[in-house]
């Protein structure tokens, strides 16, 4: 990294921070896209990932989110979660933004994280709303899940469904708009382990860049939005971010017991 960026790094007020799933890579979380190993290249979103999918098989839909659920809790934070959590101290404002519905930023000791796609650990009733709690045992199914009847929310019997955002759901409104005014007022943008495909969290990169913010993109491979960052950082979350926090703030990120 260039010294003029490192010092606009060093002097910024506010970061924004943009997380996707290669932040959880290295926790053994799988992403979606990366050839071979991503879920949209084993499995089909259509049938796993809309609200039609979930009314026409709920079984099916249920126990592939209860399998990646089980995935999760067994997961543990890795250095690129530390990373951004020691960020946190070095810079006054700093806004956590994820595509990510697991809660591994929270457990490596991010707060206020902004969920763009909701969360896999917070299922709620379809019918009223309401939150509904998991059962404290961790599922244990098969790699890819099995079929498992959606439970029904005592009060009002709706069905309860993974509370996440599917395709052709919109993202939750306070989220969004904290997310943009997050932008608005930014003086740079992290983008860790996202493909930068998936409207409209992509577009916050570009809302930035026109800003004329600093935008630095980590990731081991080329993305869709290449050319509308400042700085690529090409590689591991993991290395690159633990590295930056040195170069940056001159600290040393501790590992994390993230349990
Ligand atoms: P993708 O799977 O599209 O992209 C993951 C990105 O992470 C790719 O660009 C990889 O190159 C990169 N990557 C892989 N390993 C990495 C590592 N160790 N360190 C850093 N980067 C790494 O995932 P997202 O961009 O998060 O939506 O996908 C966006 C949305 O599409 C997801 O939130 C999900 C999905 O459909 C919902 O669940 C609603």
């Amino acid at each position: 990294m260039k010294l003029n960026d490192r010092r606009q790094l060093r002097n910024a007020h506010h970061i924004v921070i943009l997380t996707g799933a290669g932040v959880s890579a290295e926790s053994g979380v799988p992403t979606f896209r990366d050839k071979e190993t991503g879920l949209w290249e084993k499995y089909d979103a259509t049938q796993l990932a809309t609200p039609w999918a979930f009314r026409e098989d709920p079984a099916l839909v249920w126990g592939w989110y209860e399998w990646r659920r089980m995935l999760i809790l067994r997961a543990k934070p890795n250095p690129a979660h530390a990373a951004i959590a020691a960020i946190v101290d070095c810079v006054p404002e700093v806004t956590l933004i994820t595509q990510n519905i697991d809660d591994l930023h929270e457990r490596a000791g991010s707060h206020a994280v902004v969920h763009l796609h909701g969360s896999l650990l917070h299922p709620y009733c379809e019918r009223c709303r309401s939150p509904y709690a998991h059962p404290s045992e961790i599922p244990d199914l098969p790699a890819g899940g099995a079929r498992v009847d959606p439970p029904h929310w005592e009060a009002c019997g709706g069905r309860v469904r993974p509370g996440i955002v599917w395709f052709g759901e919109s993202l939750p409104e306070l989220e969004w708009v904290a997310a943009r005014e997050a932008v608005d007022r930014c003086d740079a943008l992290l983008s860790v382990g996202t493909s930068s495909q998936v409207q409209p969290a992509a577009s916050l990169i570009e809302r930035a860049a026109r800003r004329g913010a600093v935008t630095v993109q980590i990731n081991p491979n080329s993305t869709e939005l290449d050319t509308a960052f400042s700085v690529r950082l090409q590689g591991p979350a993991g290395t690159i971010l633990p590295q930056l926090v040195k170069e940056v703030w001159s600290v040393r990120v501790e590992s994390v017991s993230g349990s």
